[in-house]
Order: structure tokens, then C-alpha cells, then sequence
């Protein structure tokens, strides 16, 4: 398993009012997945890719990434985990402005002590080309379109080569058109190389090209769906059936380890 969630509460203080953004969360992300994660605004979905993306750390619970526990971890380590780890797609982009295309793409890569400047400019090469921007690696963030930004992001967020590439909302600044076009590269970057994505969103469109959602209210993880052909198979709905059978307990525990991995992973 690339990742699992484990028992995850995160609560966060808002004055004196404790806020709890996640609720006992559990979930698991198989390699090689196009997840959607998927909820209205408040539901906790940034908290979660910010928990998978070792940006936060949760209250109770743990997350593992590629089997390894997060809990414990000093800041620094995380930060390590997180540059080499995890690949971020920001809904603003987030690309530096002085930078050029290539640069910005670069700049992660600098990390690697080790890595030469001909394997790095090879990377830059190799990912702008495979978002179609071969021909403006040097154009600065202000003069690419907002389609193009986020094509840059899409390439600086692999250049690492990371275990996994959380987007958080990836498609609200742009246009419907330009949104789907984005959508629909990530679909096919992660079929053609394999490359795990998880997504949050409220935007159906990322729904419907996802092959595992997530769907979040309030914190709390509401179904969890694997697609089957073009339909969605439901963990909570195989729970539910249980439930009925009148094994709660049973239903819950078989839903948190044993068909909502299933269904996540
Ligand atoms: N840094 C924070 N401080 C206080 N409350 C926060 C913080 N971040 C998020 N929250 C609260 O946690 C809940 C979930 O937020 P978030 O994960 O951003 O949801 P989403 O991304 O689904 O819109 C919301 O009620 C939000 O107000
Ligand atoms: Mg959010």
C-alpha cells in the first residue's frame, strides 16, 4: 500500500473553539491510482492532502507513506519526505514568478545534491515536453495562460519523481475548457506512466475520470467508491447491507480494514 490513513482526527484550535476538520478517518491509496477526493467546501479535504503531504500533522491517528509511520517525525524530516515524496498541484499554481518555465521546473530538482546538471536539464526537458510546453521552457509565469501555469506545475510536480502527487482543487482557477483539458492530461500521464494522483474537489468532472473517490462531509469519510466499468462501487453501501444483517460492530471493523481497503486501495 503507496499510503494509509489510519484512525485520523485533526482538530484545529479557532480561538477558543476547537474546530475538528477530520474525524476518524481511515483510508487506504493503492500505487498507480487516480483518486478523487471529493466533498463541499469545510468538509476537510485540504486537511487531509495536507496530512498525506506531510504539510500538517494529525491530532490522533497515524499516516504511513510507502509503510512508513509519519508520527515522530521531526520537522526537518518531514520537509526531507516531502521534497522527495510528494509532488504538489496547487489550484494557484503556486510557480515562482522570476523563474522561467524550465526553471521553475528545475528548481525541486535541486534538492538532489548528487544529481548532475545534464540529468536535471534532462528532466526538465522530459516533462515539459510530456505537458506540450517543449517550446516554452523559457517564457516566465506571465506570459503562459493560466492552462499553461498549471501545465508547468503538472511537469515541476513530476520532474521528482514522486511516490505521490496530491492536487488540491487543480482545476478552480480555470477556465471549464482549460479545466478539463488539465483533467484529462493528468488522466493520461497517470496511465501512461503509472504516476499515483490524488485529488480534492468539488468539481464532477474530476469525478468522473477518477477510479477511486473519497467523499468527505464534515470531516468524516462518507463512502468510499471504486469504479467498476462506469459504475461506482460503494465500501459504505457492502457495510450498510451488513449492518442490516444486525452486526454493527462487525460491519464497521470489516469496513475500516477490510472492504474500505479494498475499495481504496
Ligand atoms: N488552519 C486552520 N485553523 C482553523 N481551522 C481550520 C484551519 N484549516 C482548516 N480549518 C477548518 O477545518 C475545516 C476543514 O477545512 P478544509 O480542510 O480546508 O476543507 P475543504 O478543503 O474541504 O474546504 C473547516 O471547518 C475549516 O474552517
Ligand atoms: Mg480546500
Amino acid at each position: 500500500m503507496l499510503a494509509r490513513v489510519e484512525d485520523v482526527s485533526k482538530e484545529y484550535q479557532l480561538g477558543d473553539q476547537p474546530v475538528t476538520a477530520l474525524h476518524h478517518v481511515n483510508l487506504s491509496i493503492e500505487q498507480g491510482v487516480f483518486m478523487a477526493i471529493a466533498g463541499p467546501s469545510g468538509s476537510g479535504k485540504s486537511t487531509l492532502l495536507n496530512l498525506l503531504g506531510c504539510i500538517d500533522t494529525p491530532t490522533t491517528g497515524t499516516v504511513y507513506l510507502d509503510g512508513e509511520p509519519l508520527s515522530g517525525k521531526s520537522a526537518d524530516e518531514l520537509a526531507r519526505l516531502r521534497g522527495r515524496w510528494i509532488g504538489f498541484i496547487f489550484q494557484t499554481f503556486n510557480l515562482l514568478p522570476v523563474l522561467s518555465a524550465a526553471e521553475n521546473v528545475e528548481y525541486p530538482l535541486l534538492q538532489f545534491v548528487d544529481m548532475r546538471g545534464e540529468e536535471r536539464r534532462r528532466r526538465v526537458r522530459h516533462y515539459l515536453k510530456l505537458v506540450g510546453l517543449a517550446e516554452f521552457e523559457r517564457h516566465r509565469p506571465n506570459q503562459l495562460s493560466g492552462g499553461q501555469r498549471q501545465r508547468v506545475a503538472i511537469a515541476r510536480a513530476l520532474a521528482v519523481r514522486p511516490k505521490i502527487i496530491l492536487a488540491d482543487e487543480p482545476t478552480a482557477n480555470l477556465d471549464h475548457r482549460t479545466g478539463s483539458r488539465i483533467l484529462r492530461l493528468m488522466r493520461r500521464i497517470n496511465r501512461s506512466t503509472g504516476a499515483t494522483f490524488v485529488f480534492s474537489t468539488h468539481d464532477q468532472r474530476i469525478i468522473d475520470l477518477a477510479d477511486r473517490r473519497v467523499d468527505l462531509e464534515d470531516g468524516r469519510v462518507v463512502r468510499l467508491g471504486v469504479r467498476s466499468g462506469h459504475e461506482w462501487v460503494y465500501a459504505a453501501e457492502r457495510a450498510a447491507a451488513a449492518d442490516r444483517t444486525g452486526s454493527a460492530e462487525r460491519a464497521a471493523a470489516a469496513d475500516r480494514t477490510g472492504s474500505a481497503e479494498r475499495a481504496a486501495g
